[in-house]
């Protein structure tokens, strides 16, 4: 496993350089990710040793935050866009890349078909129900380290300014206020549709209600103490039904951070 993850890091990283172009718009899309996949893999890495996770499943934790926006890369040259809605949806865009590599059927069966399921399911909405405790944790633990990184990316975007530069999630002319649905979803803590988000205001909120989605106490803490939910709490147009959707928002921080983890597949 060992050597197998060295040769996915050296195609990675090759993988990623053969998206590199003179256009220099184009490049500060792909360095983005570049350094997002090196967090996330890192995240991923050590949210696996922090839950207890032997050699074997730390490895496999790490190659699915090396592969997890593999179909990013695509996405970007072929669309000009990270916006899934306005292209098409980057971890089966992703999912496409893996088939065509050689080194995923040096994989187990059942290791691959791990790596498969928490990629397919890093972006979406939530996880398909399924019984194998396997894919839920490894799905668990990748949407965990790809969000802790996601809130570092995001921070030098939550200004006005800022928000003209962010890559393409939605027109740099959007309005800055929270569209009254998504005011409605923060406020009752219901997850709003990522795929419904019209301004900059709603892009902070589908944010900020991902913390409910946070499966980690590890990385909840992570989040609270770098700052990211003061920032995105800051940045918030004031609105009626803002301040609802705060405090209940603060409220859950502190009661789950409260909590410990459970190492759940080695307890
Ligand atoms: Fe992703």
């Amino acid at each position: 496993m060992k050597e197998l993850l060295h040769e996915m890091h050296a195609w990675m990283n090759g993988y990623m350089r053969s998206y590199h172009t003179d256009d220099a718009e184009v490049m500060r899309g792909i360095r983005l990710k570049e350094i997002h996949t090196g967090y996330v893999t890192a995240n991923a890495r050590a949210l696996a040793r922090h839950l207890g996770c032997g050699l074997h499943d730390t490895a496999l934790a790490e190659i699915i935050g090396l592969f997890h926006d593999v179909g990013r890369f695509r996405q970007y040259a072929v669309y000009r866009t990270f916006n899934d809605a306005q292209s098409e949806d980057h971890a089966e865009l992703g999912l496409k890349v893996l088939d065509g590599l050689d080194f995923m059927d040096r994989l187990s069966a059942a290791d691959a078909d791990l790596v498969r399921f928490a990629v397919k399911y890093h972006n979406k909405k939530e996880i398909a129900a399924t019984d194998d405790r396997r894919r839920l944790f490894f799905a668990k633990l990748i949407r965990d380290a790809d969000k802790l990184d996601i809130y570092r990316v995001l921070l030098p975007f939550l200004t006005p300014e800022g928000a003209d530069k962010a890559p393409n999630f939605v027109p740099s002319d959007a309005a800055q206020e929270v569209s009254p649905d998504f005011i409605a979803d923060f406020a009752a803590g219901r997850q709003a549709d990522y795929y419904r988000l019209r301004t900059h205001g709603d892009r902070r909120i589908v944010r900020l209600m991902w913390i409910y989605d946070i499966n980690f106490v590890w990385t909840l803490r992570r989040i609270r103490d770098r700052g990211y939910i003061d920032a995105f709490i800051e940045s918030l147009p004031a609105q009626a039904g803002i301040a609802a959707g705060v405090a209940r928002l603060r409220a859950y921080v502190a009661r789950r951070c409260g909590e410990e983890d459970q190492a759940e597949l080695y307890g």
